[in-house]
């Protein structure tokens, strides 16, 4: 007859599943010890095997459950030195990941143009490698024109073969020298030619001059164009469109101001400013005006040297430029341009951070 203490004993100390196992096989499987002695009941008297039958029952039942007690016990220790190993502290500081952002005027450049799309515009990008036509000629600024030195030009000697692409990626001889563009206006000779009124569209883009580089002047900087055409189009509308801007910018209080000035490429031409309510004071931003009859008539002879029809008699239509490094400096109080890229600072850039 087997020992049932030591039994119980074995059981409860049973270190893993695997032994508990061998355990139940030992005595309660089909030769255990339990079941040996449940095989020798039938040569017994029936009062004997009544008291036996009873007594190895009760034997039977209580391993059964030592045995499922000793399994439960197990499982959770384990369950418990799982949660431990896996345990995460959540209120430790995690790490702090690198991460980039974008670039003051990227963030300018964007805004303009998301207030130019609620108008109607569409965005529109150019070559900045261009032709003297494009940017000088075709804008009314031909070769003698004294407005030529306004702008001082970076004169590129391309590589031999090299050809300046018109607006089709046709190669035409008779546009001049290369050159990095000066102002972001060769655009509207080149979208003009390509397509006929009317349309809104915006020119986002970089543009160059050779000058010496001081707090407020950069050899490269961003300017943002504007060109309308159609019928009937007027200065209210650019006025109008000015005024969009200057709202969308500084809010509700937004204004703007337009004073007479000059560009070869507009008839009237205006400068213009903007109302900056926080500081009660005027931005002066950029130039503006009416289209130029020339311009007009510069883009229609191009497109009749490609045989398409002349498109541009009897409309009219406005322009602007500015440049957003300006827009930036006014706005955020920042005293010199060249920590937008000579220096490129990150300890400034991340001021800006959005
Ligand atoms: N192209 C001019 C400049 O660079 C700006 C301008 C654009 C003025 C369109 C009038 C109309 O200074």
């Amino acid at each position: 007859m087997m020992n049932l203490d030591h039994a119980l004993q074995e059981i409860s100390a049973a270190p893993s599943l695997e032994a508990l196992h061998t355990l139940k096989v030992q005595y309660l499987g089909k030769n255990g010890l339990v079941t040996q002695e449940m095989k020798t009941l039938g040569k017994l008297s029936p009062e004997e095997r009544k008291e036996k039958g009873r007594a190895l029952n009760e034997i039977k039942e209580k391993l059964t459950a030592a045995l499922a007690a000793r399994e439960a016990a197990i499982k959770e220790q384990a369950l418990q030195e799982q949660l431990e190993r896996e345990a995460l502290d959540v209120s430790l500081p995690g790490y702090a990941f690198p991460s980039g952002g974008l670039h003051l005027i990227s963030q300018i450049q964007k805004e303009l143009l998301d207030i130019f799309r609620t108008m109607g515009h569409s965005v529109v990008e150019g070559p900045e490698v261009e032709s003297e036509f494009f940017n000088f000629d075709g804008v009314n600024m031909p070769e003698w024109h004294p407005a030529r030195d306004m702008q001082d030009t970076f004169w590129l000697q391309p590589p031999e073969g090299f050809t300046i692409q018109g607006p089709f990626g046709e190669s035409v001889n008779d546009l001049g020298s290369a050159l990095l563009r000066t102002h972001t206006s060769p655009m509207q000779v080149r979208y003009m030619v390509q397509h006929t009124p009317p349309f809104k569209i915006v020119v986002p883009g970089r543009v160059f001059r050779y000058e010496q580089t001081d707090a407020s002047h950069e050899a490269m900087f961003f300017q943002l164009e504007g060109l309308v055409v159609g019928e009937g189009i007027t200065m209210a509308d650019l006025k109008g469109a000015i005024t969009e801007l200057a709202r969308g910018l500084f809010g509700a209080e937004g204004r703007v101001r337009f004073q007479p000035t000059f560009f070869p490429f507009v008839e009237p031409g205006a400068q213009f400013a903007m109302w900056w309510p926080e500081r009660q004071k005027w931005l002066e931003l950029g130039g503006a005006g009416m289209v130029h009859p020339n311009v007009f008539k510069a883009v229609d002879d191009y497109r009749e040297k490609l045989g398409l029809a002349r498109a541009y008699e009897g409309v009219s239509g406005w322009a602007f430029g500015f440049g957003l490094e300006r827009l930036a400096l006014l706005r955020y109080g920042i005293p010199d341009i060249r920590y937008f890229y000579q220096q490129n600072r990150l300890s400034f850039l991340r001021q800006f951070r959005n």
